[in-house]
C-alpha cells in the first residue's frame, strides 16, 4: 500500500527592486537555501499595476499602498517559489520584521536592509504569510506554474 505524500508546503519570495539593484539576489538566495528550502521556480519579472493590485489588494486604501506600488513598478524584481517544511513562516522569520530599522540581525532585513531615514517599503523581500495567501500569490506571479 502506498501512503499518500501531502503536497510540500511552498511560498512566494520576491526579491524587491531593491534588492535587485542592490545586487543582493544572490545574497538572499543562498540564506533560503541555507537553511534547507528548495527553489522551485526563480523568474526575474517587471511587474505591473494590475499584477501589484491584486498582489496587494489586502492593502489598498491605506496611506503607504500608492508608494508602495510605485517602488515595485521602479525595477525588476526576483520572483521565487520556495519548497520546504514550514516554508511559510521560515520564510518571514529569514525574513525578519517589517521595518528594516526594527529587523533582527541575523536576519534578510536585520542585516542588509538599510532604510535609516527611508521608506519602510524598501525592505527586500516579500514572503507569503499563510498557505492561502501563498498559493493566490503563486498562481499570480507564475500563471503557468
Ligand atoms: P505588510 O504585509 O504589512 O508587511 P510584510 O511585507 O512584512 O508582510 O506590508 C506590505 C509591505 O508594505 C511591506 O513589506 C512594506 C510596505 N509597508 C509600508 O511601506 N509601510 C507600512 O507602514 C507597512 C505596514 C508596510
Ligand atoms: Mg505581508
Amino acid at each position: 500500500t502506498e501512503a499518500t505524500t501531502p503536497a510540500p508546503e511552498r511560498t512566494l519570495v520576491l526579491v524587491k527592486p531593491d534588492g535587485v539593484r542592490r545586487g543582493l539576489s544572490g545574497e538572499i538566495l543562498r540564506r533560503i537555501e541555507a537553511k534547507g528550502y528548495t527553489l522551485t521556480a526563480v523568474e526575474l519579472k517587471n511587474a505591473t499595476p494590475e499584477l501589484l493590485a491584486q498582489h496587494y489588494a489586502e492593502h489598498e486604501g491605506k496611506p503607504f499602498y500608492a508608494p508602495l506600488v510605485e517602488f515595485m513598478l521602479s525595477g525588476p524584481v526576483l520572483a521565487v517559489v520556495a519548497e520546504g517544511q514550514g516554508v511559510i513562516p521560515g520564510f518571514r522569520s529569514l525574513a525578519g520584521a517589517t521595518d528594516p530599522t526594527v529587523a533582527a540581525p541575523g536576519t534578510i532585513r536585520g542585516d542588509l536592509g538599510r532604510d535609516w531615514g527611508l521608506k519602510v517599503q524598501q525592505n527586500l523581500v516579500h514572503g507569503s504569510d499563510s498557505p492561502e495567501s501563498a498559493e493566490r500569490e503563486i498562481a499570480l506571479w507564475f500563471p503557468t506554474f
